[in-house]
């Protein structure tokens, strides 16, 4: 028996909806996008040190805090999992990036990259 017309159109709508869904729910966990909004809410640990313009640390020694608004996320991604990794090792961030969870870190890259205003950290 032929398949009609209409049904196997049915299955192809059907066969595209499966595949789109099954797509996307691979695509969410290998590409952990940051959140920009949840990135906002967690820079409370950062702004004692970013937030301020022109702001030095004074341990281990006088030391200007780099800029992160409007720096590239995936930058600033792989400077948070060196410091974690301990392939970079300043003592200030190799602590803070330890806390901080990859998602964490791709969030708070997205809100840095989108908040530059020109002035602040
Ligand atoms: C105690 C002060 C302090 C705090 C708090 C702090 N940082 Fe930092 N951060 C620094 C200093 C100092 C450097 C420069 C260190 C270096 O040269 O390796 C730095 C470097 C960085 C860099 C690398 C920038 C570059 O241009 O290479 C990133 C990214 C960064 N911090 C993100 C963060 C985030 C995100 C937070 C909050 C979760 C945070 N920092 C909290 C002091 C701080």
């Amino acid at each position: 028996m032929a398949i009609q017309p209409e049904r196997a159109r049915k299955m192809k709508i059907t066969t595209m909806i499966l595949c789109a869904s099954v797509l996307t729910a691979l695509a969410v966990p290998v590409h952990a996008a940051g959140d920009p909004r949840a990135g906002k809410t967690k820079t409370s640990m950062c702004a004692g040190c970013h937030g301020i313009p022109g702001w030095r640390t004074a341990y281990p020694a006088v030391y200007s805090v780099p800029k992160l608004g409007g720096q590239h996320a995936e930058y600033m991604v792989s400077a948070l999992k060196a410091y974690k990794s301990g392939e970079r090792n300043h003592p200030s961030m190799v602590g803070i990036a330890a806390s901080l969870s990859e998602q964490d870190m791709e969030d708070l890259a997205a809100y840095y990259a989108s908040s530059y205003t020109g002035e602040s950290n």
